[in-house]
């Protein structure tokens, strides 16, 4: 099966009470990692990358060819989409033509008016292309490729006109912010998200900023509407982690076994990441969803 667009399986998820997984990928081995660990779990799943790690990977058409290489290389089995997280107009556009399946445009920083249009726009385009996409509507706090908001929670009137246009997916500021949770943290605000649940007609909400929250929380938001989750911090924790591990026992000094070796050097890291994105996959209900 090709890559496919995140609207089906985040609408099957959506009715059946579960969240799908949607990580952000930063290079080859942790797209590898993370689709072996779906395809071994039978979880569909949407790989997620942001401007920044686009750029990084040498630009869209770069990643949307490699992830659709390493996904036929690999013989994947369960859906699979390549969205675009947290796009500009201009990055949202290019994707649509790059080969991505999925976009979100980023638009809550523009004032309401304009997000609308720019919205409505990137809409019709993708899906004249049957590309799906996600638009938000109030801030994600915290920090992402060095943008920075203030977690304001989203005008609920607001996600209701946007969540009209078509939209496929909504993100909507609840409380959760991108990157490691202060000591302080409120938690999530369920009364918001129960109202913009309401007044968007039941449209499949997105939770942003997944590292952290504790799983009950999460689970929560699930069962008021959230259908997708979005995971980025967790996954480099748990790669650093296993890499420092290796490094401190100086493996990548033992040179009978080639410890320095990229293949052996890397490999506790992508394990690290299979295991964390499985328990995720367990933890939001999507385990086992693509038998
Ligand atoms: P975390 O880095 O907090 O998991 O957030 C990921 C995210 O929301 C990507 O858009």
């Amino acid at each position: 099966m090709a890559l496919v667009s995140a609207t089906e399986m985040i609408n099957k998820a959506h009715e059946g009470h579960y969240a799908i997984c949607a990580f952000n990928i930063n290079n080859l081995e942790w797209t590898k990692s993370i689709l072996l660990a779906c395809e071994k779990a039978k979880a569909p799943v949407i790989l997620e990358v942001s401007e920044g790690a686009n750029k990084y990977m040498c630009g869209y058409k770069t990643v949307a060819d490699m992830v659709k290489n390493i996904h036929d290389y690999l013989k994947i089995t369960v859906p699979v989409a390549l969205h675009l997280d947290h796009g500009t107009y201009e990055g949202a556009k290019a994707c649509i033509e790059a080969g991505y399946t999925s976009v979100m445009f980023d638009g809550s920083h523009y004032p309401f008016e304009e997000n609308l249009a720019k919205s409505k726009e990137i809409i019709e385009l993708a899906h004249a292309k049957g590309v799906s996409v996600e638009c938000e509507v109030g801030g994600i706090g915290g920090s992402e490729d060095g943008v920075t908001s203030s977690g304001e929670k989203a005008d609920p009137e607001e996600c209701k006109v946007i969540a009209g246009l078509g939209v496929d997916f909504l993100a909507a500021g609840i409380g959760n912010i991108h990157g490691i949770y202060p000591a302080n943290w409120q938690g999530l605000d369920f009364e918001v998200l129960k109202k913009i649940q309401a007044v968007t007609d039941g449209k499949p909400l997105v939770l942003h900023g997944g590292t952290g929250i504790p799983y009950d929380m999460v689970r929560k938001a699930i069962s008021l509407g959230v259908s997708k989750v979005n995971i980025n911090t967790e996954l480099q924790l748990e790669f650093a982690k296993a890499e420092r591990t290796y490094f401190e026992a100086k493996k990548d000094l033992d040179t009978k076994n080639k410890g320095f070796d990229p293949r052996k050097l890397l490999k506790p890291g992508c394990e690290a990441i299979e295991a964390k994105v499985t328990e995720l996959l367990k933890a939001f209900g999507s385990y086992g969803k693509a038998e």
